[in-house]
């Protein structure tokens, strides 16, 4: 896959955004995917959040493997880092989220009660990569459509503080944070569910790689969606017999690759291959909260 860039500029802006408004924020809500919980993330959000209390959001949880999930969750409980799993079409998902954001502020508000002070609503800022559903959490958030979402990665861009029925108003991401793509293996998950868009990569690439992973991690959805009996081929062969068994064909009986990455791209990015998560949790690449504000890890 062609390198994709990692406009330092454009980052060093989005940073500048976050650190201006970071000081009226009470919570950080950190949206990421649960198919792939780390890659989807940007390593700048520890760095730039790490003063204020924050609840990581594995969203998309409806289109991940439960048990993937699960031991997530796991993981980020373990590093200290407090996590939930959410579909963010889901009114539940909304109601579980202002509470988290509630008991993380509990204490600072019962302060400002003893005080005599009447507590303020709850400023969060809500903050992931594109096309992790941010829009779409904001929407079921503010129980109204207030923000845009979209096919189109990266369609969020104004800043704007919206108002919820709870006592939480909510700040929209202060510009574009993307994934950070040095290794090939983030971009390839990234652009297998989507979160990449389009343009920027080879269908046919990216889908060989989804075809190898699933072959290996999760055999039986490829086996059972295209009615396959072994899935002993290299990646690429099997990716042409998907296209075979679904009519993906040009003249003279030629499978056509390319027709056949975009199906199988749009049924695993739709769900209809099963639950997929393309990534584990491997300890060695989150920091835990404890190191992020320079104190020892307590492993
Ligand atoms: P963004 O603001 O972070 O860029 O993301 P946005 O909310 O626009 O969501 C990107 C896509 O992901 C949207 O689909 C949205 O419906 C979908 N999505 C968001 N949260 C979830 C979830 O929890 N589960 C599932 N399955 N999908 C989710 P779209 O088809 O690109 O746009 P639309 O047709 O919904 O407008």
């Amino acid at each position: 896959m062609k390198p994709i860039q990692w406009y330092p500029g454009h980052m060093a802006k989005a940073k500048r955004q976050v650190m201006e408004k970071i000081a009226l924020i009470d919570v950080v809500i950190e949206l990421t995917d649960a198919r792939l919980p780390e890659s989807a993330r940007n390593p700048m959000t520890d760095e730039m959040t790490k003063a204020k209390p924050r609840i990581l959001v594995l969203n998309k949880s409806d289109l991940a493997d439960e048990r993937k999930t699960e031991e997530w969750l796991s993981f980020y409980k373990e590093k200290g880092i407090q996590a939930i799993a959410v579909d963010a079409h889901k009114a539940k998902s909304a109601t579980a989220l202002l509470n988290a954001c509630q008991s993380l502020v509990a204490e600072k508000r019962e302060k400002q009660r003893q005080k005599g002070r009447r507590p303020q609503n709850i400023r969060a800022l809500i903050l992931g990569i594109p096309n992790v559903g941010k829009s779409t959490l904001i929407n079921m958030l503010a129980k109204k459509k207030v923000a845009k979402t979209g096919n189109r990665p990266g369609i969020t861009t104004a800043q704007q503080w919206i108002k919820t029925k709870a006592d939480i108003d909510l700040l929209d991401t202060p510009g574009i944070l993307w994934p950070k793509f040095e290794d090939p293996e983030v971009g390839y998950r990234l652009a297998v569910t989507g979160g990449i868009k389009d343009d920027l990569i080879d269908y046919q690439e990216v889908a060989v790689y989804g075809v190898s992973y699933l072959k290996k991690v999760y055999p039986d959805a490829v086996k059972d969606r295209y009615g396959l009996e072994d899935l002993e081929q290299e990646p690429f062969t099997l990716l042409e017999n998907i296209g075979q068994k679904r009519g993906c064909m040009q003249r003279g009986g030629i499978v056509d690759t390319e027709k056949a990455s975009e199906l199988f791209l749009r049924e695993l990015r739709s769900g209809q291959l099963g639950r997929l998560t393309l990534e584990s949790p491997e300890l060695k690449h989150v920091k835990s909260e404890a190191d992020n504000k320079g104190e020892a890890p307590s492993e």
